[in-house]
């Protein structure tokens, strides 16, 4: 029989804004109410230009929006009227005191718990979906249920897996969807009603269960696992160029192994978002928390690696353009920290901008969704920097292009046109490893991959 629900997602940003749409798309017999803070992102939510870019979720929105999806500002009203509640806002890496740098900033997460309690008239369903530290729900239990009024607050662990750029994909169709819980009688029963909410277009064999802190510990090993992946690669990069051997074809011959697997084995200038980094991190301390220190720092040196993938891009645009950057026009090609997304949280692209104005460059950032955030990533650092949309015009008058997002767009420009418009000798350096190198050469162009011999005219 189907039931009809009341969810309230709280935190309308990249995760609870996609995931949200999905199940109002997916369960009709669903009302689906998502809250934030910020005014502005809510009425960005009931407007025409969604606050994120995300292939799909126009439709999606347009879709259920007014039907059985709402965007509010209105969290004691959402929380009063709801049975099922999912928190899902931002659990940043902490920038003060204790753990900074490493732990994460439970403020906005604590405040929310609070709220809930305060508002809350009835028992309810709390859902935990923003990564979080192991053992969260626990406290978050323990705020919940502070108050002997009858009122009850069952807490599950159900981690997003959705990758931006396509969030809309990943949630119609995930390798799988994980719910922990307590194993008790009421813990089990909540997560039968998540269950049951998730089978409406999610196989049954797709939707495993598990304790709760397995769920919260599966999150952060998932996102170091993909990490370690490229800065295996990254690293192995390195040598290829020092060997002469090719990082393309060292990752094939490696991802056939089916052990292995073909998947996130791009060499590239290094990781970004807002997961991977933060939630390494949140590892690391954990495992320092437990006194397991080489087993915190063989995860540290994952962060490591892709920190120095960054630096070493750097430093090979230096050697390779005669030491010095300085008052030279370097053209960046992509901002956001992958292509079909304007999120430039944790973008190397930020890094590699801040060392080439360190260097005296200037520089022109180029980006098909993500220059609005550029603009807030580089407000208020000294030197110039440009900001031009269309990559050609970009380019016009450069020494260099950095290719830092692996946007489709770049593969199919006129290259023989753009060259004739930069300053020679022209270089591009190529961070993702996208473009036909070879015919670029032919036009004139030094070309510089990663983790493969650059081809130079010198
Ligand atoms: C990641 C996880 O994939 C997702 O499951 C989790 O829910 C959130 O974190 P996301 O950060 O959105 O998703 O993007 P992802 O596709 O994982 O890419 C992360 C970074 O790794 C990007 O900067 C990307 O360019 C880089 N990357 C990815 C590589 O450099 N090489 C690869 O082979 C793959
Ligand atoms: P994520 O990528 O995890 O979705 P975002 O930063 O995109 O992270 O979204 C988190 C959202 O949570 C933001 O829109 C922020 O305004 C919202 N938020 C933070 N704290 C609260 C709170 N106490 N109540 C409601 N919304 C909150």
């Amino acid at each position: 029989m189907t039931v009809q629900r009341n969810i309230l997602c709280i935190g309308a940003g990249y995760v609870g804004g996609p995931t949200m749409a999905m199940i109002a798309h997916k369960c009709p017999h669903c009302r689906i109410t998502v809250v934030d803070v910020n005014p502005d992102r809510i009425a960005a939510w009931n407007s025409g230009e969604l606050p994120i870019y995300e292939p799909g979720l126009d439709q999606l929105v347009a879709a259920t929006r007014g039907k059985n999806l709402f965007f509010s500002t209105d969290i004691e009203a959402g929380i009063r009227e709801n049975e099922i509640i999912f928190v899902s806002v931002n659990t940043p890496t902490k920038t003060f005191g204790l753990g900074a740098g490493m732990a994460a900033d439970l403020q906005h997460w604590e405040k929310t718990a609070r709220q809930i309690l305060e508002f809350s008239r009835s028992s309810k369903i709390v859902i935990e979906k923003s990564t979080l530290p192991v053992k969260t729900a626990l406290a978050m239990e323990r705020i919940l249920n502070t108050r002997a009024n009858g009122v009850h607050f069952d807490v599950l662990s159900n981690p997003e897996f959705l990758a931006e750029g396509t969030a809309v994909r990943d949630l119609e169709n995930p390798d799988r969807v994980l719910i922990g819980s307590r194993e008790t009688e009421r813990g089990q029963k909540a997560r039968e009603t998540l269950v049951e909410i998730y089978g409406h277009w999610i196989p049954r064999e797709k939707i495993i269960t598990s304790n709760i802190w397995s769920s919260e510990l599966s999150k952060l090993v998932s996102n170091a696992f993909l990490a370690q992946r490229i800065s295996s690669i990254n690293a192995i990069s390195a040598l290829c160029e020092k060997a002469e051997a090719d990082i393309t074809e060292v990752s094939r011959a490696v991802g056939m192994d089916s052990r292995v697997g073909a998947k996130f084995l791009n060499a590239s200038i290094g990781f970004g978002g807002s997961c991977f980094k933060k939630d390494i991190l949140n590892l690391v301390y954990l495992c320092r928390h437990y006194g397991l220190d080489e087993v915190a720092d063989y995860w540290e040196s994952v962060v490591k690696i892709n920190q120095y993938q960054q630096e070493r891009f750097i430093r090979n645009m230096l050697g390779a353009m005669f030491n010095t950057l300085a008052g030279k026009k370097i053209c960046l090609w992509g901002f956001a920290f992958k292509s079909n997304t304007g999120d430039t949280r944790e973008s190397p692209a930020i890094f590699i901008a801040r060392r080439l104005l360190e260097e005296q460059a200037e520089i022109i950032v180029s980006d098909p969704k993500a220059l609005k955030n550029a603009r807030a990533d580089l407000a208020g650092l000294a030197g110039r920097i440009d900001f031009v949309e269309d990559p050609v015009l970009a380019a016009r008058g450069c020494h260099a292009i950095a290719l830092l997002t692996e946007w489709d767009l770049y593969r199919h420009l006129d290259f023989q046109a753009i060259f004739a418009t930069m300053d020679k000798p022209a270089f591009i350096f190529d961070g993702r490893n996208i473009l036909d190198h070879r015919r670029c050469f032919e036009i004139g162009f030094n070309v510089y991959p990663v983790g493969k011999a650059p081809l130079t005219h010198f």
